[in-house]
């Protein structure tokens, strides 16, 4: 199951000056499903491979109701904003990509909802391009909009009350076998700039990427490659906090921040039926508010554990944010 080290969990007990005031849903990996019947020669590549995978595994362990009845409780606890860490769809056919977008209108706005792309995303050479254009809306950044509309540009940046939600794009085409992600030189070089700008305006920095930035988070043909790189960003730069997907499990690990270790939240698919190998589909609410010395953040990990069973709480922890 999921991996938790839990020593930089402080669980204080709020105090009644330390009103919640913004809520932070995050989800990932919905890998949304059934698959369009594929023709014979968009399954001339990769994608043979990923779609008996998921006619085996992914359609025994994914599917079912657990991801609208999920979204349905997050709507109930009424986010003021939602983050989605990538992996929307399977094999990124066309007619996925297109379905995906028809999901995101029906999830939420784009205002309330940021997005950035998985390596599922980006499963064949041109698939991302045409998932960054059909998405798009849900992948700039404020001021990203008028000046490059039809596509989205990494990292995006979006304020939204107390936070500044910036989106990295890990996602890359990969040989068979492989699931890596990539940030690049250039990313991280505006990921290095836009973080320690962010942290002079005193906003709450939340870190979105879908692959694990932390050592040893994946096996080797499913690392984030160049990982250093975000790692030495957020050293230099720091961040409040960063969420990511892909491993498909409940993880909480930190990394180190200039002020302090930063929390890093992975949160299993939110697809996944109970009962197996991983986690069942889980979504994460973080409520944060601001502090004469800082900020609070307390976690609420909600999902399923059960087969048969409804939405419960998973656990609540408070998180310990590096204060500047
Ligand atoms: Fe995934
Ligand atoms: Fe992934």
């Amino acid at each position: 199951m999921g991996t938790r080290q839990g020593f930089f969990l402080d669980r204080r007990v709020l105090t009644a000056n330390m009103r919640p005031m913004f809520r932070l849903a995050h989800f990932s990996d919905p890998h949304l499903g059934p698959l369009p019947d594929p023709s014979l020669w968009q399954l001339a590549s990769k994608r043979v491979l990923g779609y008996m995978n998921w006619r085996g595994n992914r359609l025994r362990s994914m599917g079912g109701d657990y991801l609208a009845r999920l979204l349905d409780d997050m709507d109930a606890a009424r986010p003021d904003h939602i983050a989605l860490t990538g992996d929307l769809v399977n094999i990124a056919l066309p007619a996925e990509i297109a379905a995906a977008r028809d999901w995101l209108t029906a999830v939420a706005a784009p205002e309330r909802l940021s997005v950035v792309p998985g390596n599922h995303d980006a499963y064949v050479p041109g698939a991302l391009k045409s998932a960054m254009q059909a998405w798009s809306d849900y992948m700039t950044g404020d001021d990203d909009a008028m000046t490059h509309t039809g596509s989205a540009h990494f990292p995006f940046l979006r304020r939204r009350g107390p936070l500044a939600l910036v989106g990295v794009s890990t996602a890359k085409a990969t040989a068979p076998g492989f699931a890596s992600g990539r940030v690049g030189v250039r990313q991280t070089r505006r990921l290095t700039e836009t973080l320690a700008g962010l942290g002079e305006a005193g906003a709450f920095r939340v870190v979105m990427i879908h692959h694990p930035p932390f050592k040893g988070a994946t096996s080797w043909a499913k690392r984030l490659e160049d990982a250093s790189r975000v790692r030495a960003a957020i050293k230099r730069s720091g961040a409040e906090l960063v969420l990511h997907g892909h491993t498909h499990i409940d993880s909480r690990t930190m990394i180190e921040g200039p002020n302090g270790p930063v929390p890093v939240i992975g949160v299993p698919s939110a697809s996944h039926a109970p009962g197996g190998r991983k986690p069942g589909a889980r979504y994460n609410l973080f409520d944060i508010a601001k502090t004469d010395g800082g900020w609070t953040c307390h976690l609420e990990e909600r999902g399923f554990i059960e087969i048969g069973g409804g939405i419960e709480v998973i656990d609540r922890a408070e998180l310990v944010i590096p204060s500047r």
